[in-house]
């Protein structure tokens, strides 16, 4: 079994290494402090719990799962992993710091694949030495729960990485769509407009956000409306894809809102800080 090495334990780094520890797989999964670190696996752990309670995982399964668990707050310790996930926050410094630790740290045969959601590729691969193992592997959020992996090449992204990625996820029990290396990739490239639409009517005043949203749902047979969508990807990193996406292409639907900027200065990020278009 390969040695799986996550970056970040927040909403989807936590997913990620909860996904691979119940696949088998030993991981190991790094934070910025001990606290954060504990916050994190106590996430996982009342997840898992909450599965138990529902009669979708057993009690050994869920023991077997926190066993293939550990917890680290120095990157130092990712010597030996075969394959690291990062999932830091979406923002491009903070990933570039992390990419040269890991790329100092980490075997020379060890892939590096970022779960990025619109950051390119290229310009994190070109901050190590082996831009041929770097590679994107974007899951979606939950990631125990929502069944697809983005495979993003970047332009020097070998085969040889590609297929064990491939691999991985096929193993992670995830269907798979490769992309080229281009902001928003397929799913962020076709969301993000929507959201950030849905945001103008709010901010028109041509609706109320329950009416936005009900009228998605009921209208579409979307699982859920818009601007909790928003809520639960987070809304800071909804105004980082769109001004990606507005850097990669300069079309106004691509222009942040005035109203998410304010939202995102206020702290309202959605879900994981418990407040954003509606209360958590
Ligand atoms: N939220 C989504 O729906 C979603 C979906 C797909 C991909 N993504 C991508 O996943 C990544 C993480 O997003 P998230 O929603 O989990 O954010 P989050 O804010 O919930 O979690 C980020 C975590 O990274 C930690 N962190 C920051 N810098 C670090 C460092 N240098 N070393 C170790 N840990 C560090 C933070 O403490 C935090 O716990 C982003 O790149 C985002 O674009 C998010």
């Amino acid at each position: 079994m390969k040695k799986i090495g996550i970056i970040g334990c927040g909403q989807m780094g936590g997913g990620i290494a909860q996904l691979c520890a119940q696949n088998g797989f030993p991981t190991l999964v790094n934070e910025v402090s001990q606290e954060f670190l504990n916050k994190g696996l106590d996430r996982i752990k009342a997840n898992l719990s909450k599965n138990v309670e529902k009669g979708k995982l057993t009690k050994e399964a869920m023991e077997k799962t926190m066993s293939n668990l550990k917890g680290t707050a120095k990157l130092e310790d990712f010597r030996d992993v075969d394959i690291a996930i990062e999932a830091v926050i979406e923002n491009f410094d903070e990933k570039k710091r992390v990419f040269s630790t890991l790329d100092k740290i980490c075997p020379a045969g060890a892939i590096l694949a970022t779960n990025t959601s619109s950051i390119s590729i290229m310009d994190i691969a070109s901050t190590t030495k082996r831009p041929d193992k770097v590679i994107g592997m974007h899951f979606f959020n939950p990631v125990p729960i929502m069944n697809l992996v983005e495979i993003v090449l970047g332009l020097q992204t070998s085969n040889e990485t590609y297929t064990a990625i491939k691999e991985l996820s096929a193993s992670l029990g995830k269907a798979i769509v490769t992309t080229k290396d281009r902001p928003g990739f397929i799913v962020n490239y076709l969301l993000i407009p929507y959201l950030l639409d849905a945001i103008r009517t709010l901010e028109s005043g041509t609706a109320t956000k329950e009416d936005i949203d009900t009228a998605m749902k009921n209208g579409c047979n979307m699982p859920m409306g818009p601007l909790t969508l928003s809520d639960f990807i987070g809304n800071d990193t909804v105004l980082y894809i769109a001004n990606v996406l507005y850097e990669g292409f300069k079309e106004t639907k691509y222009v942040a809102p005035p109203l998410l900027k304010q939202m995102v200065t206020a702290g309202l990020l959605g879900k994981k800080t418990g407040k954003g278009f509606y209360g958590y």
